[in-house]
């Protein structure tokens, strides 16, 4: 079954490369279209026999109906008849009565199928009897994802904001959908610059105001390192010095290293945990955690001839990698100096995750610029035997964050960013929305929510732009309770949780049938039934924006929905309890697909 059978009303815009080419889809049992291919399939099989089983009915999203099949078209060649014939054969076999309420064939042999309010109102009081809201349980792989990997003693950058915020909607949708997700947050904790910047923790103290500055202020640490690094010939030669030590295993330098990758994981930590990201400790999976693999994997790669020495470095040559005038561009897995290089840590990541993991399926959320450095890594693993053909290998391309000028992000100091700073200043500006818009809420829910509603903006802005591509960040946009932001998604939530509040009810409580009468109930139950099917997108195409727009679009519905159908109001009990049922059912769809984002749904605000 194809994923593109999940696209439907815009919700879902263009085709979606990597969708295409993953293993078997899982459906959902409410969204139409995976309900009705299978019996479009089974007509298609009745009308021209068993080696039609399995085509694609095309369905597509229509101004004409709910769905159109558009198979008659590319089977007609097949068959030898006229597209309309075809059509009308299809149709004759098609069986939906208990779904449709008309299947029309239009132009060329279009099918026209529209869904009928006694199928839609089914199907979403079943929704709302699902806990997991339709969405399917895929069979389970073993998923590690490499995300996050800022660098020891060094600013996380606006690019280490996208990796994290995107790996952790991925990890988060991918656990929902039934994987076992293994987060590696493939920390840089190793090479030569530890030399310098181990001696300078050693020339400050462990306990200093300079140590400290790991904690909050890592670069400026590092720059320190560096100057003395630079101006003194003595400090310079113990910290290359302390590098030969450090590679060694020396173990009293061993804990000074220690010492420096704690002070830098409180700084992590700080922002994970400002950012309300599932990162732990836990995760982490360094550089340093390979180091005993390397020589194996550079010895395995020469014994067998993957590798070759080259003016003094081991590298290994694959075909089809070359750069200008068609010269080899080698990867370089042991330097002339003997050291070992980010090439020959990411092939024992390989290995790792594949003999030790036994991972079905490896995401690697990384800048976009490292595409070719994997694409040799794994080449290289292939060609080792390390990387099997039925594990799955995904460069999910991270583009860049621009400031307003469309160059690198900076603060409005005209400072590069940092991080914690970014975040600070979307609470500031979130802080200020909600004190405009309600002075009336007590001050310490305003001050509960603001950060909620600040993270949720950096990262609903984030999320909604395909993570490949580059945007531009724009604070005062990404906080606003308006147009296509988070804030507006858990603004939609909150005041659904206010009409409750009204009806003096809870949610859990609006268990009616629900009944499809009004054209915007029909939008809105439309909008809902697609929930399952884009999630389960989203974990096979790897593509959380997908969802973030959906929301988008099923916040809209409900607000339609809100404006024509009256819920307390509503004349005759039977509709307002209904009204209250499609209410909660999208107060529910809202706040799980926001969690899957990794943003919170305040109940006020
Ligand atoms: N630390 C690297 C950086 O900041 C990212 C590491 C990504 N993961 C990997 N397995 N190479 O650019």
């Amino acid at each position: 079954i194809s994923g593109r059978w999940n696209q439907y009303h815009g919700l879902v815009t263009g085709p979606s490369p990597a969708a295409v080419s993953g293993s078997s889809r899982t459906v959902s049992p409410f969204a139409p279209a995976d309900v009705l291919a299978p019996r479009i399939g089974a007509a298609i099989e009745a009308a021209f026999g068993a080696e039609y089983a399995g085509v694609d009915p095309l369905l597509r999203p229509s101004q004409f109906a709910d769905l159109q099949a558009n198979v008659a078209l590319s089977l007609a060649k097949k068959v030898g008849a006229k597209p309309r014939d075809v059509a009308e054969k299809i149709v004759a076999a098609l069986d939906v009565s208990d779904l449709a309420s008309s299947v029309e064939i239009s132009g060329p042999g279009f099918i026209n199928l529209t869904l009928s309010p006694g199928w839609l109102s089914g199907a979403a009081t079943s929704m709302a009897g699902d806990e997991r809201l339709g969405v399917p349980r895929q069979e389970r792989q073993i998923v590690p994802i490499d995300y996050s990997a800022p660098n020891v003693a060094k600013e996380m950058h606006a690019g280490h904001l996208r990796t994290t915020v995107v790996g952790d909607s991925l990890a988060r949708t991918l656990e929902h959908l039934g994987h076992q997700v293994i987060r590696q947050n493939h920390i840089g904790d190793w090479g030569t610059p530890f030399g310098m910047l181990i001696e300078h923790l050693l020339d400050v103290g462990e306990t200093s105001d300079e140590a400290t500055l790991l904690e909050v202020d890592p670069n400026s640490f590092y720059q320190h390192a560096r100057e003395k690094f630079d101006s003194d010939p003595a400090f310079a030669d113990r910290a290359r010095g302390r590098v030969v030590k450090l590679q060694a295993g020396d173990a009293p330098t061993l804990a000074v290293w220690n010492r420096l990758v704690g002070l830098s994981k409180v700084y992590f930590n700080r922002i994970y945990s400002a950012l309300d990201v599932t990162l732990t400790d836990g995760d982490l999976a360094g550089e340093s955690m390979y180091n005993d693999q390397l020589q194996a994997v550079c010895d395995e790669l020469e014994d067998r001839g993957i590798a070759v020495i080259s003016d003094g470095a081991l590298c290994v040559f694959l075909p089809g990698y070359t750069g200008r005038e068609g010269k080899p561009v080698p990867l370089i897995v042991r330097k002339s100096d003997g050291g070992y290089g980010y090439g020959t840590t990411d092939l024992a990541t390989v290995k790792y995750r594949v003999q030790q993991l036994h991972a079905n399926r490896i995401l690697y959320v990384i800048g976009s610029p490292q595409s070719l450095h994997l694409n040799m890594v794994w080449d290289t693993a292939r060609a080792a035997g390390w990387l099997p053909d039925d594990v799955e290998v995904v460069h999910v391309q991270i583009g860049n964050v621009l400031g307003s000028d469309r160059k690198m992000l900076r603060t409005r100091s005209g400072n590069p960013l940092r991080l914690m700073g970014l975040v600070d200043e979307a609470n500031t500006v979130a802080r200020k929305v909600i004190d405009e818009a309600r002075p009336d809420l007590d001050e310490a829910i305003r001050a509960e929510i603001a950060p909620q509603i600040g993270v949720g903006a950096i990262k609903y802005a984030d999320l909604s732009v395909a993570h490949d591509t580059e945007y531009v960040l724009d604070l005062e946009r990404m906080v606003s309770l308006t147009g296509n932001t988070g804030p507006y998604l858990q603004y939609a939530a909150a005041r659904i949780h206010s009409i409750f509040r009204n009806a003096g009810m809870a949610p859990d409580a609006a268990t009616a049938p629900i009944v499809v009468a009004e054209a915007a109930e029909r939008d809105l139950v439309l909008a809902l039934l697609q929930f399952g099917s884009t999630v389960a997108l989203v974990g096979d195409a790897l593509e959380p924006h997908r969802l973030a727009g959906y929301l988008f679009e099923l916040a809209q519905a409900f607000s339609s929905f809100y404006e024509k159908c009256p819920v307390l109001k509503a004349d005759d009990a039977a509709v307002r309890d209904s009204r209250l049922a499609l209410s909660a059912l999208t107060l529910r769809v809202l706040t799980q697909g926001l969690e899957l984002l990794g943003i919170r749904s305040p109940e006020r605000m």
